[in-house]
């Protein structure tokens, strides 16, 4: 037995030697999954000693799926239908960065990924490591869980370009059917159209919740802009407020939870102010973005930063490396595997390893702690790590 399943009652049943699927990616990718791969490994097999006799007790059955140029060499086309086929089929899986070409008209794998098995919740935990380098006075102060949007919102891609004939249509439409007067230049806009349901916020916020209770979190923050979005952005608020009362009502009474909502331009001076007033954020999808990043770098981790994509309902989840393929050092040993060994322990946890998960994040912060980085890190090129050997010194750590 070798396969993950979700159950009837919501929860994965996970085989001690579970196969998962993974996508070494373009650029970096070799460098920090080869790195990672030992790292795991490795901590697989700490947290969970094997018999006298020389069994492991768990372990990892990594399964190759092919996403991006590797795809593209060998099958003729980046995302083959297969690759989607093994993650659909193993549920959980992990992937290094890919690389989306400008201008071809090519969509972003990621995305399609994304699209392709419904992954509506971006989750990012964003934390501060001891020994990295932040902007702020105290960045330990930071510990907050994003939970982004994934499906809706501007990024459903439903525009049109200024001065097409279907712009034209459309805005003829706004102003003769829907009394739509305020188009400032109607001859020379660009459209694009912003969906936001209930149903996708309230699965996205009803997973910030789950996930803040069974963490011991208190606070879940909706993080909007329905001062001036009323029914997109204000229906996010207001559909998150209704979906709490409605199901967490006993959560909220005892104090285990605290739903509370912030306007997202406020937001980010809150994360930069008060950073501590915040367990668990749930955004649409543009703000997430912007948040991500200003989050991860309020930490020093903007390279470091893990993240996954999942559907708490089929289970499918896909944890990624967050930042891109970084051509200019690929094949070079100079690329810091912590994005993706990150990412690999929220696998760990999602799969219910959390001893494992544990460990790996400890060995990392070890790392950290005692001035061991890759080159992107290091105050020295000559006091670096190559991505190999900083791989070893983590599982130093782990040991
Ligand atoms: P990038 O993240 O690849 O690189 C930006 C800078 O950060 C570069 O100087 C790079 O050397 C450095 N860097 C990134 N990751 C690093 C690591 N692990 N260790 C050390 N240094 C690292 O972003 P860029 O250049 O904008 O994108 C390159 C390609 O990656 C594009 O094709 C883009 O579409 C793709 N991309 C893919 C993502 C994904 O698969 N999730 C996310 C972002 C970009």
């Amino acid at each position: 037995m070798t396969k993950i399943r979700m159950t009837p009652d919501g929860t994965l049943s996970v085989p001690d030697t579970p196969e998962i699927p993974y996508i070494e990616g373009d650029g970096i990718g070799q460098d920090i999954w080869e790195a990672s791969r030992r790292v795991f490994d490795a901590t697989v097999a700490a947290a969970y000693p094997g018999t006298p006799e020389g069994e492991d007790q768990r372990r990892i059955l990594w399964r190759r799926v092919l996403a991006g140029h590797a795809a593209l060499a060998e099958t003729g086309e980046s995302l083959p239908a297969e690759t989607l086929e093994a993650i659909r089929e193993d549920l959980v899986a992990i992937k290094g960065p890919l690389e989306t070409p400008v201008g071809q008209g090519m969509r972003s794998l990621n995305v399609a990924l994304r699209q392709e098995l419904d992954l509506y919740a971006c989750v990012r935990p964003v934390r501060y490591f001891p020994g990295i380098e932040s902007p702020l006075k105290h960045p330990e102060l930071t510990d907050i869980t994003i939970f982004r949007e994934n499906t809706e919102d501007i990024y459903a891609g439903i525009e049109w370009n200024a001065g097409t004939p279907e712009v034209q249509r459309v805005i003829d439409f706004l102003q003769t059917r829907m009394g739509v007067t305020k188009i400032r230049f109607p001859h020379s806009s660009s459209i694009g159209i912003k969906p936001i349901s209930r149903e996708g916020s309230e699965r996205l916020i009803r997973a910030a919740i789950d996930y803040a209770l069974a963490h011991s979190l208190t606070n879940v923050t909706l993080v909007h802009k329905g001062n001036i979005q009323k029914f997109t952005e204000g229906g996010f608020r207001r559909w998150g407020y209704e979906l709490a009362e409605r199901e967490y009502a006993d959560a909220l009474a005892d104090g285990r939870l605290a739903v509370s909502d912030v306007i997202a331009d406020n937001f980010l001076q809150q994360i930069l102010l008060h950073p501590d007033r915040f367990d668990v954020v749930a955004l649409t999808n543009l703000n997430g973005d912007y948040a991500s990043d200003a989050l991860a770098a309020q930490v020093g981790g903007i390279g470091i930063s893990p993240g996954a994509n999942i559907n708490y309902s089929s289970g499918h989840a896909v944890f990624e490396a967050t930042h891109g393929t970084a051509p200019d050092i690929a094949g070079q040993g100079l690329a810091n595997p912590s994005s993706l060994l990150l990412s690999g322990a929220m696998l760990l946890e999602y799969i219910g390893w959390s001893e494992a998960a544990d460990r790996l994040r400890s060995a990392l912060a070890s790392a950290f702690a005692s001035g061991q980085f890759t080159r992107d890190l290091a105050p020295s090129s000559s006091d670096a790590l190559s991505t190999q050997d900083f791989a070893d010194a983590v599982i130093t750590h782990i040991r």
